[in-house]
């Protein structure tokens, strides 16, 4: 049980820290972005069908008011996170002040669905099924408008046409101002974009010192050492194709869940790039949080890290990667610790 915490008002976001680093993509659309954002996986208590409970809404009241604290204004959702509850948990909060909304950035994502009487876990970007899903995020948020809607996952049955009479559906009828994309490479989203008659803002994917993929796409793509890393090729230009589309990026895994900012690696081949980022923040003053999520924004895709943690302590040391910018040497010295050997 969460210790229950008083549901008050918000404190207004530092936008100071908020603009204080170099702007990112997202702002040429939507200014008051900040550099970082708040994850709401974490919030609205299990994975499954049992009610949410005022612990659960004192508990999401605490994160965001320690994401509000260090600047943040983007709040990613998604529809099946907590299976509805995160977005019903922050719903509440909003409605309860109702001011919240305007102050901030909303994003959620869909084209996910659970096993039910009609198959097992899987992915539906059809038409209609974009068009419910939305509707059912903004019935538990209780807004009319979402800023983003993000397309989940990749659908093997996708029709970019079909994709793109939904999102012309829900931008006219004012219920999403901007779409995206999460998980997809390069390819995937030019073979959508063309269907569209807008364009792609955003593409969130994992990416981090616990998953260099799409880093390593770029680095090794002919070096045989690239077959250490299968995964990687599939990522080929994907950082490219944003930074060229003006389409930002954000990271999902941005804390690596913990395996480098802690006192101790669970697995030992983590534990060179968990002491550099120690020895990192010591040298600088800064959180290990703040290490991790200052390597992501070191690159000049200028990626937004989503922040995952709901504990207000851990929010708030993650703002320090606002006050480091990692020296060239720096990146490389954490890039190569994570990956476990040289560059070619
Ligand atoms: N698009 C996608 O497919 C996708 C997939 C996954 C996530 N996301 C989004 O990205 C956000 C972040 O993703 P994430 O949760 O995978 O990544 P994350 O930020 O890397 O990890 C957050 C988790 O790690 C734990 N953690 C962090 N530092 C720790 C430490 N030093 N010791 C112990 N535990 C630690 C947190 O626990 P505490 O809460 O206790 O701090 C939390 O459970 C999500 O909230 C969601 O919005 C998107």
């Amino acid at each position: 049980m969460h210790q229950a915490a008083p549901c008050g008002s918000f404190a207004q976001p530092d936008l100071r820290i908020s603009m204080a680093q170099p702007s990112l993509p997202l702002q040429q659309l939507l200014p008051a972005t900040s550099p970082l954002a708040f994850g709401c996986m974490g919030l609205g208590g299990s994975w499954d069908d049992a009610p949410y409970t005022e612990d659960h809404v004192a508990h999401a009241h605490a994160a965001v008011e320690a994401a509000l604290d260090i600047g943040v204004t983007l709040f990613d959702h998604a529809d099946i996170y907590t299976r509805g509850k995160a977005e019903s948990v922050f719903g509440e909060l909003m409605r309860r002040q109702p001011s919240l909304r305007d102050r901030i950035v909303l994003q959620s994502k869909c084209g996910i669905r659970f096993a039910d009487d009609e198959g097992p876990k899987r992915f539906d970007l059809s038409r209609e099924y974009i068009v419910a899903a939305a509707e059912a995020s903004l019935r538990r948020l209780g807004t009319e408008r979402l800023d983003i809607l993000l397309l989940h996952r990749p659908d093997p049955l996708w029709e970019p046409e079909e994709i793109a009479l939904a999102f012309r559906q829900l931008r006219e009828q004012g219920k999403v101002l901007h779409f995206g994309v999460s998980n997809m490479n390069a390819a995937q989203m030019a073979w959508l974009g063309r269907s569209l008659d807008q364009p792609l803002v955003v593409n969130q994917f994992e990416m981090g010192l616990g998953h260099l993929e799409p880093i390593e796409a770029g680095t090794t793509f002919n070096d045989g050492q690239a077959a250490a890393r299968p995964g990687s090729l599939a990522w080929s230009g994907t950082l490219e194709h944003c930074q060229q589309q003006g389409i930002q990026v954000q990271a999902w895994a941005s804390l690596a869940r913990g395996r480098f900012s802690g006192d101790t690696a669970k697995d030992p081949a983590d534990e060179p790039a968990r002491r550099l980022v120690q020895e990192l923040a010591q040298r600088h003053g800064v959180s290990t949080e703040g290490v991790l999520l200052a390597w992501l924004m070191r690159h000049p895709a200028r990626i937004q890290p989503v922040i995952g943690s709901s504990q207000p302590a851990r929010i708030r040391a993650c703002g320090d990667a606002l006050k480091l910018t990692l020296t060239r040497g720096e990146w490389y010295a954490l890039y190569e610790a994570a990956r476990g050997r040289a560059l070619p």
